[in-house]
């Protein structure tokens, strides 16, 4: 495994799975949708079962999607659902996000959801996504943030499972407060027109409860983030059990509600210019970032608070999505910024210039993700700064910037 590539904390357990075949473009992409064109080329990195894939494919044919993810076994799963769906014309992969292998400027968009937060070197694979991707293209990340996973009622367990789960991915090299960052990771990538955004899944309903719960009740005692748990010396199998049940507990109240806040960034690169493929000054390590915690010695009592998510209830068919923007300045004027230091190659902002429908990716009573046309019942204030004391309520921020 290459040295940047943390363990892949979830595996890709059954529990798993059914976390990620639930999601769509509708309600894991939809902060993406404004810019996809029939025709354009994609690439989808850490792709897993494939069903966003599929997906976007739908959105750009006749345009070429490649799908690449490191673990050989899952491509075999979004090799049948692209099958399922007829859809022949998605190329799969083996690929390491910080080694594509691919040649420069390849993809008119770069996609990867949910990867950035399982990397020890986030900033260098946006580096090589930027890389792939042609001048004037899109790239864009999107990662859920645990500690800012919130739910209702307080059962005491579900913040074992949050401490445990930060703790576990963190020993394993990976950043799960992922979201709260991409902003941060983007600019120190090197790009200076950013589009950074946040979202939400939420799962409320009798039938969102059961699943979310079972799943991660599931995923406590049998993934291999179980395993890590143990073998790490986090937990003690009675405590995966004790979190297990917390799970249940939480998924047979009939108010329970539990919320996934994601963030999100739309990186365009440069028109008309070559990326540069050397870092930016100033990339380096993230000063922010936690130093992964030492391994301990013995199982310890898991305690504290913190969580991770992937979708919620029962997949249904896939439904046809159709482009959304995400609400917030529609305007996108292009200036002509300067680069860092020697690194001569992001610039100017601008979007697709394309015209853009408004409107939500909501699906019925689906647990959906707004796409950034944010659910959440009243506005959330949000931290999205480096401890900066800044907050901020604004869900949608463009960063054109200087000085990436
Ligand atoms: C949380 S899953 C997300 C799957 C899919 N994008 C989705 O949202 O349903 C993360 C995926 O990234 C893959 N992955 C982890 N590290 C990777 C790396 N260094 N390069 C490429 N893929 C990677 C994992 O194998 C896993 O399938």
């Amino acid at each position: 495994m290459p040295q940047e590539t943390a363990v892949y904390t979830h595996g890709h357990h059954a529990s798993v799975l059914r976390s990620h075949t639930w999601r769509t473009a509708a309600n894991s992409a939809g902060y993406l949708l404004g810019e996809l064109r029939p025709g354009m080329s994609l690439l989808d990195i850490g792709c897993g079962p494939g069903t966003i894939t599929a997906d976007l494919a739908e959105l750009v044919a006749p345009g070429q999607v490649t799908a690449v993810d490191a673990a050989a076994p899952v491509l075999a799963r979004a090799r049948a659902v692209a099958e399922e769906r007829g859809l022949s014309g998605i190329r799969f992969a083996v690929a390491d996000v910080h080694r594509l292998g691919m040649p420069d400027g390849t993809f008119d968009v770069v996609h990867a959801h949910q990867v950035l937060q399982h990397l020890a070197d986030p900033v260098g694979a946006l580096r090589e996504m930027r890389r792939v991707c042609r001048p004037g293209g899109v790239v864009a990340a999107r990662d859920s943030d645990y500690s800012a996973m919130t739910w209702y009622p307080l059962v005491p367990g579900l913040d074992e499972w949050r401490a445990l789960y930060l703790r576990v991915a963190r020993a394993g090299g990976g950043e799960p407060d992922a979201g709260r960052r991409l902003l941060s990771w983007a600019r120190r990538a090197g790009f200076t027109d950013v589009t950074a955004t946040a979202a939400t899944w939420c799962y409320s309903t009798p039938e969102e409860r059961a699943w979310w719960s079972g799943l991660w009740a599931e995923r406590t005692v049998e993934s291999r983030y179980a395993r890590l748990a143990v073998d790490g010396g986090h937990a003690t199998a009675a405590d995966l059990r004790r979190i297990a049940g917390a799970w249940r507990e939480w998924g047979a109240r009939e108010d329970g509600w539990f919320a996934v806040l994601h963030g999100e960034v739309r990186c365009r690169t440069a028109p008309g210019r070559r990326h540069a493929l050397t870092a930016p000054a100033g990339a380096g390590p993230d000063p922010a970032r936690p130093p992964a915690p030492p391994a301990p010695g013995r199982p310890a009592r898991v305690s504290g608070p913190a969580g991770v998510p992937p979708g919620p209830p029962g997949p249904g068919p896939t439904r046809p999505v159709r482009p959304v923007r995400p609400p917030g300045p529609s305007a996108r004027s292009v200036r002509p910024v300067r680069p860092p230091g020697p690194f001569l190659t992001e610039g100017a902002g601008g979007g697709s210039g394309a015209p853009y429908r408004r409107g939500t990716a909501h699906q019925g009573r689906q647990p959906a993700d707004t796409g950034g046309a944010h659910q959440l019942g009243s506005p959330v204030w949000t931290f999205w700064g480096p401890l900066c004391g800044c907050a901020s309520m604004t869900w949608t921020r463009r960063s054109r910037s200087t000085n990436g």
